[in-house]
């Protein structure tokens, strides 16, 4: 990899080019030098000649033969960013999406309509949503977890970023005390069988975070019918294309007054909001 900044960059953009399309392996050069490195384009433009220590160009070595065998970039970097937010992530955790955050303003916006005064976060991850409606509400936040290892690295995001959250380890709602409030949720929602077609980047992620039985509607299908049981004030999740028809008619079933589905901008099936 090159002696100077200039020199690295270029090289680093052609070494992804070996693997990525070249617009992906150009955008992602930049966005290692800015996330990874800590240096802008501008910074780059101004001191584009100066030397690079040999120890960052090993670093960078050692990036590109991770990322070559396909390992996602917030893996090796260790943090992603959500709603501008800086949160860690390890391979215990899924990386935060950005379709979540469609899900984190569908709650904001029922929640502050039915004037809610706690939500619980089932399947935390790494946090994100119970963080961010920890700090973006003055609500009480509750989180369940499956994962130990997903569950401390949520505790450490919330340290970090100064977030109120009762994290409870456990299954859906069953640690989470009465009341439950507004519940709201990224579950698993891939088919299993979807499994052998997917990106290779996503056999790095945990599996328990991406899937679940029938057809990838199990787990959603229980909290459901859980968050109805608990007589939550309303019970949004995040789901797959093509699953809100299907997710409606059970929620319905479990005695829901209403279900609606909001599509993302690809007018993929990607928020449920189960009401009454
Ligand atoms: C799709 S990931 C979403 C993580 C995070 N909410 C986000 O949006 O990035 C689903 C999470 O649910 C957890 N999980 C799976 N089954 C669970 C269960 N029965 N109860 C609680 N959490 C569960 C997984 O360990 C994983 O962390």
């Amino acid at each position: 990899m090159g002696q100077t900044y200039l020199q690295l960059r270029l090289d680093l953009a052609a070494a992804l080019s070996g693997f990525l399309d070249p617009s992906e392996a150009h955008a992602e050069s930049i966005r290692w030098f800015e996330e990874g490195l800590g240096k802008s384009r501008s910074w780059v433009a101004a001191h584009g000649d100066e030397p690079v220590p040999a120890e960052l160009r090993r670093q960078v070595s050692a990036w590109v033969r991770r990322r070559r065998a396909g390992e996602p970039w917030a893996y090796l970097l260790g943090w992603s960013l959500f709603r501008g937010r800086r949160f860690q992530v390890t391979p215990d955790t899924l990386i935060p999406r950005p379709e979540t955050e469609l899900l984190v303003e569908a709650a904001l916006d029922v929640g502050t309509r039915l004037g809610v005064d706690r939500c619980v976060d089932v399947g935390t991850g790494s946090g994100i949503i119970a963080i961010t409606l920890a700090l973006e509400t003055d609500w009480a936040v509750a989180a369940s977890e499956l994962s130990p290892g997903a569950l401390a690295v949520a505790q450490a995001n919330a340290g970090a970023l100064g977030a109120e959250v009762a994290f409870q380890g456990g299954s859906l709602l069953e640690p989470v005390p009465d009341p439950v409030g507004l519940v709201v949720a990224n579950l698993p929602y891939v088919d299993p069988a979807d499994g052998p077609t997917l990106q290779r980047e996503l056999s790095f992620e945990p599996s328990s975070a991406l899937f679940a039985p029938d057809r990838g509607l199990a787990l959603s299908t229980e909290l459901l019918r859980q968050a109805k049981a608990r007589q939550a004030s309303a019970c949004l999740l995040e789901i797959g294309a093509g699953q809100g028809g299907e997710l409606c008619r059970r929620a319905l079933g479990f005695g829901w007054h209403k279900a609606l589905v909001h599509q993302d901008l690809e007018n993929h099936d990607r928020v449920l909001i189960a009401l009454g």
